[in-house]
């Protein structure tokens, strides 16, 4: 069962090691994944973002770059993410737009229709209850606003299945915990990939709590999704 105390500790462990991790085990591909993420949003001039679960503010760096995002809100609860994430908002003179607080994503301190675009990152299989979650992201977006959703799915053809479960469950286990140290961190982190829901369970509950024209993308032939749906 996941607690959010756990978690929150899980990744103010691994924090100071979690962008090099991330780019090295994925080859850098997550990098390209949150550029899509970005321009499927199609923010307009003048918009506002929110960005849940931010961690090291990846994704907002990304819309301050590539977007004319007006502000980028984000939001998580590790400190020590965030920490890393104010450093690299720092150095690339994004200070400004860009404004980060801790918080938790099941209970958003946002009042109800203050965002444009709503995006959340390897975030959403993390939370305790995925279907709180998106309602509370749908809460704060304005009426006609868009939300996105980044994150892993089980690859469909089988063969390639197999080999994702084993490469999650027995490799990479061993590799964050060689250059973390944290291999209890990199478990957890596994078997929420692998428990994670299918692309059609997630588009019934976008559904479910109100959202129109869904869409959804698939990244490297399934691996991931980035999942749209308006308010
Ligand atoms: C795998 S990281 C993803 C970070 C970032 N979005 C990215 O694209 O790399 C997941 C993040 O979600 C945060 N998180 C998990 N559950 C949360 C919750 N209930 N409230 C706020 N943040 C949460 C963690 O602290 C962590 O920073």
């Amino acid at each position: 069962m996941k607690k959010s105390g756990n978690i929150s500790r899980l990744f103010d462990d691994i924090a100071s090691r979690y962008d090099f991790l991330n780019h090295v085990l994925s080859m850098n591909i997550d990098t390209i994944w949150r550029r899509r993420l970005v321009d499927i949003s199609r923010v307009s001039e003048g918009e506002v973002v929110l960005d849940v679960c931010t961690g090291t503010s990846d994704i907002e760096i990304c819309f301050a770059k590539r977007s004319c995002a007006e502000k980028i809100f984000g939001i998580d609860f590790s400190r020590a993410m965030l920490e890393v994430g104010a450093k690299k908002i720092e150095e690339r003179g994004y200070a400004e737009r860009i404004k980060n607080s801790m918080g938790d994503a099941l209970s958003l301190p946002f009042g109800n229709g203050s965002f444009d675009v709503v995006t959340i990152g390897f975030g959403l299989r993390n939370l305790t209850d995925y279907s709180m979650g998106i309602s509370e992201m749908v809460r704060v977006l304005k009426g006609g606003g868009r939300l996105l959703l980044l994150e892993f799915a089980p690859p469909k053809i089988k063969i390639i299945n197999v080999f994702y479960r084993f490469y999650l469950k027995r490799i990479l286990p061993i590799i964050g915990g060689i250059l973390t140290g944290k291999r209890s961190a990199y478990e957890y982190l596994s078997d929420s990939i692998s428990g994670f829901l299918e692309p059609g369970e997630v588009m019934r509950i976008m559904e479910a709590e109100g959202l129109k024209k869904l869409e959804s993308f698939a990244l490297m032939g399934g691996m991931a999704y980035i999942y749209f749906g308006e308010k």
